[in-house]
């Protein structure tokens, strides 16, 4: 059983040490990772999903309930209690959705499964996210960028199964993010986006502040911006009507600020 991940800082680019030694993630912890482009944030994700031993460029290490985790975790993928969803989804499978999500199921599965009905539940919760519905027949290479993230989350989710799950930026995909957002929640995980995003950064229990390839800081979200991200939420929604209507080719009429009443 994972309880805890940890991560026990290393140096920066240009050598420094790292200003934040330790950042621990309890189990149903959401935490963003936030950061100028070229800041570290892929590597960081990278350094988890690796379980660095001071052997990454980084010199971080990486603790899994407080002790270096054992070798299985990450030479059996069916023991690796992490998921990583990356940045770049190109792919190199041409196999068909149902097929690509069976291979998977059984590669990750310690003990059998109801493969059907894994399916089934995978589907649903990727078809939550995209505006347009993903068939099991279309091949993996015909997914759209956007309902390739989708599956991608729903299968880490819910097939992987894993009680860590890492997305690097969900947000450039085009899926319905609070919506995912309130999915996973439901799932007790640690989930670690890298984000661009307000919305996502204050929905999360805690922002992990990158600079120069090291960890900065770490802001817990406060009351104050409990309260922010209500506003942010509008904003938002707004901006997403407006991004829907631009999508359907629609002309945008009425008052501008009335989106955002
Ligand atoms: N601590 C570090 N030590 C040495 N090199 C590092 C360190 N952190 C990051 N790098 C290097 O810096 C480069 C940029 O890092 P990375 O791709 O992780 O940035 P990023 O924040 O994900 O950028 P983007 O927002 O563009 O995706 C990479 O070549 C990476 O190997
Ligand atoms: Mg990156």
């Amino acid at each position: 059983m994972i309880d805890t991940i940890s991560i026990l800082g290393g140096h920066g680019r240009d050598g420094n040490r790292e200003p934040v030694e330790r950042i621990d993630f309890a189990m149903g912890d959401v935490v963003s990772i936030v950061g100028p482009t070229g800041s570290g944030k892929t590597t960081l994700i990278n350094d988890l999903e690796l379980f660095a031993d001071g052997n990454t460029p980084t010199g971080r290490r990486i603790l899994i309930n407080g002790v270096k985790p054992p070798p299985e975790y990450r030479d059996n993928p069916a023991y690796n209690p992490i998921a990583l969803i990356t940045q770049h989804t190109t792919f190199l499978s041409d196999l068909p959705v149902k097929e690509f999500l069976e291979t998977h199921a059984r590669i990750r599965s310690k003990t059998d499964r109801d493969v059907a009905s894994l399916l089934d539940n995978t589907l649903a919760f990727a078809n939550q996210l995209t505006g347009e519905p993903i068939h099991t027949d279309a091949r993996m290479t015909e997914l759209s960028g956007g309902q390739t993230r989708a599956l991608l989350i729903a299968d880490a989710t819910i097939i992987c199964d894993t009680p860590i799950v890492l997305l690097d930026e969900v947000e450039n995909a085009g899926i319905h993010r609070t919506r995912a957002l309130e999915l996973l929640r439901e799932y007790r995980k640690i989930f670690i986006f890298v984000t661009h995003d307000p919305r996502i950064a204050l929905l999360s229990d805690f922002r992990i502040v990158m600079k120069t390839g090291m960890v900065t800081d770490i802001l817990r979200t406060d009351e104050r911006e409990q309260l922010y991200a209500r506003e942010v939420s509008k904003l938002d929604d707004a901006l997403c009507i407006l991004r829907d209507k631009i999508r359907k080719g629609e002309r945008l009429t009425g008052h501008l600020l009335e989106a955002f009443a």
